[in-house]
């Protein structure tokens, strides 16, 4: 994974990949999109919760192209599928071509096309890579075709590839994330609304380090879904309709099972911390801000149960070095990426105890991008 590599260079190579595995052919168009990392707010947009996060400036290229042949054709870490129809068919392809089936629902002939993917950001590791996935081919697949969306239909293209076509059981975050952060700053998603507040980064000497444990988790899997069943469930029997509306006396009194009241605290004081989070990035509160991420590391592990042994050894060492405000794990759980707030002077040590907890995990620094409203303003209408 080629980390410190350039956007355009990440475009370039996907272009370059689709040469290879296809031949030459006709003109291309290609976009690139962020990944994210939540702040605080993890597993509560399912719940209509409210979420804190920035898009991160590792991300997924996908350079598309016109097929001469009628058949699609997908290219992404040396596999190459071709086929006729873009709907799942179980292989490489799928997610690649997942935004096709999506873009023809709505109703946009998309002709039969040939795809290049290529990589900055880790798959898989709690960093929204599945989305970053799907709006980058629906964006080069709108650019190709010179047609232009809002960002609100985008992210619900986008989210539909994944939910509808792939089946994958995930809420709207990840999509709003990756399209409509601002530049260098964060965004604030109201995930009951739909409303969203941008805020700038207050802190020139802080960056966030992430540490990506090699251990990966499928948001498609049991466990993610398990999670978001319950909460639901809970939800439903308190007559709420999202965990904004949830107190700790409704809660106490319901007749639920354990495990459900858990889920049910983890939303309810999850989504109460980005509200506060929010404050403390507003007033520069960099103290406050680490403390709420830390909290949300032991709620996520404690009450939603979506952290494992790796995630937690590499939070705890992190928070051990001085200048580390706070860590937490980032995404669904269940292994991928812990993300720490740290003094720019201490992000080398914190790196290398993160990377020793867990015998040599990549770590890398996660800046802020802005998402693809900003970078594609040629196909994303405002
Ligand atoms: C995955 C899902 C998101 C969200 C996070 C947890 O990234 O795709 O919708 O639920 O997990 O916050």
């Amino acid at each position: 994974m080629p980390i410190g590599e350039s956007k355009d260079l990440t475009a370039a190579r996907a272009m370059r990949m689709l040469e290879r595995a296809g031949g030459p052919g006709s003109v291309m168009a290609s976009a690139w999109t962020p990944g994210r990392c939540t702040l605080v707010g993890e597993h509560v947009d399912y719940a209509g919760g409210q979420v804190l996060c920035i898009a991160v400036d590792l991300g997924i290229a996908a350079a598309v192209r016109r097929s001469g042949s009628g058949r699609f054709l997908t290219t992404s870490d040396g596999t190459t599928v071709s086929r006729v129809d873009p709907a799942p068919a179980g292989d490489g392809a799928d997610r690649i071509l997942a935004p096709v089936v999506a873009l023809r629902n709505r109703g946009l002939a998309v002709p039969a096309v040939e795809v290049g993917i290529a990589a900055t950001l880790p798959a898989g590791a709690g960093l929204a890579s599945s989305a970053a996935l799907l709006v980058a081919t629906s964006t080069a697949i709108l650019r190709l075709l010179g047609v232009t969306m809002t960002a609100r239909d985008l992210a619900a293209v986008a989210l539909s590839a994944e939910s509808d076509v792939l089946g994958i059981p995930c809420g709207p975050l990840d999509q709003r994330a990756v399209i409509d952060a601002p530049e260098d700053g964060a965004l604030q998603l109201d995930c009951r609304t739909g409303r969203e507040s941008l805020m700038p980064w207050p802190w020139p000497d802080v960056v966030v380090v992430g540490c990506d444990t090699g251990t990966h988790h499928d948001v498609g899997g049991t466990e993610y879904r398990r999670r978001r069943e319950e909460t639901e469930a809970g939800l439903a029997a308190l007559n709420a309709a999202s965990c904004q509306e949830l107190t700790e006396a409704a809660i106490d009194s319901a007749a639920l099972e354990g495990a459900v009241k858990r889920r049910l605290r983890h939303v309810m004081g999850e989504t109460r911390r980005v509200a506060e989070a929010a404050d403390a990035m507003r007033r520069g509160d960099l103290s406050a801000l680490g403390r709420l991420m830390s909290e949300s590391h032991r709620s996520l592990r404690e009450l939603h149960e979506v952290s494992t042994p790796a995630l937690d050894a590499v939070v705890s060492a992190a928070e051990a070095v001085p200048g580390c405000a706070g860590a937490r794990l980032v995404g669904a759980g269940f292994g991928g990426t812990v993300a720490a707030l740290v003094a720019r002077s201490a992000a080398e040590a914190c790196r290398t105890a993160m990377a020793a907890a867990c015998d040599g995990g990549d770590t890398f620094e996660l800046r802020p991008s802005p998402g693809v409203a900003v970078l594609a303003p040629d196909v994303v209408r405002g």
